[in-house]
């Protein structure tokens, strides 16, 4: 199917040019140690790919999953663990790699989930940051961007699973997105 005309919030020049500060932060504040990267599927996949090749340190990556169960376009839902990371991120700096940061529901889940390990850091970073939308008081420690209350596409970012390989963060027009089902 062709993709459909999208106006980009985000270019991918802008992106890399960020995401290769958040490395060089990422790479002084954690100087000569070992970081685990750990991503939350699936979304994160490409930020992740992408990030940790701007970190000059030793990197583990680890993965959780959670369910795609509630819907992002709505304030809603309930999140759960899906797959849990595979090592112990205990005693290590644990960075939490999410490629948006919108209810800030994810976030404080695993933020509980990381803690019971008992990491010696954990730092969050998010490639994109939509306060407008934050239902529970949350951040991150590194943002690529804050952008607005839009539905965006793109870079790991999907609509019903689709969109995640544009290169570009794209704004989704409201008129392709479907009514919910009750
Ligand atoms: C996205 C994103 C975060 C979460 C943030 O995942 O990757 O994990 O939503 O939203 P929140 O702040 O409102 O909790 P999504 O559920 O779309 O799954 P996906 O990564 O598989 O697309």
């Amino acid at each position: 199917m062709a993709m459909p005309e999208m106006k980009i919030l985000l270019t991918r020049d802008q992106i890399s040019r960020r995401v290769a500060e958040m490395g060089a932060e990422i790479t002084r504040d954690f100087a000569g140690q070992t970081v685990v990267m750990v991503a939350v599927l699936k979304g994160a996949a490409i930020f992740l790919s992408n990030l940790s090749r701007h970190i000059q340190l030793e990197a583990h990556f680890d993965f959780f999953g959670i369910s795609s169960y509630r819907d992002r376009t709505r304030n809603t839902g309930e999140v759960k663990l899906t797959k849990d990371v595979d090592h112990s991120l205990e005693g290590k700096n644990v960075i939490l790699v999410e490629d948006i940061l919108d209810t800030g529901l994810t976030l404080t889940y695993l933020k509980d989930v990381i803690a019971a390990h008992k990491p010696q850091m954990l730092r969050v970073a998010a490639l994109l940051d939509k306060p407008a939308r934050r239902v529970v008081p949350v951040r991150a420690d590194y943002v690529g961007f804050e952008i607005p209350n839009e539905f965006v596409v793109g870079y790991g970012l999907d609509y019903a699973g689709r969109y995640r390989n544009l290169s570009d963060v794209c704004i989704l027009p409201p008129e392709m997105i479907e009514p919910e089902k009750e």
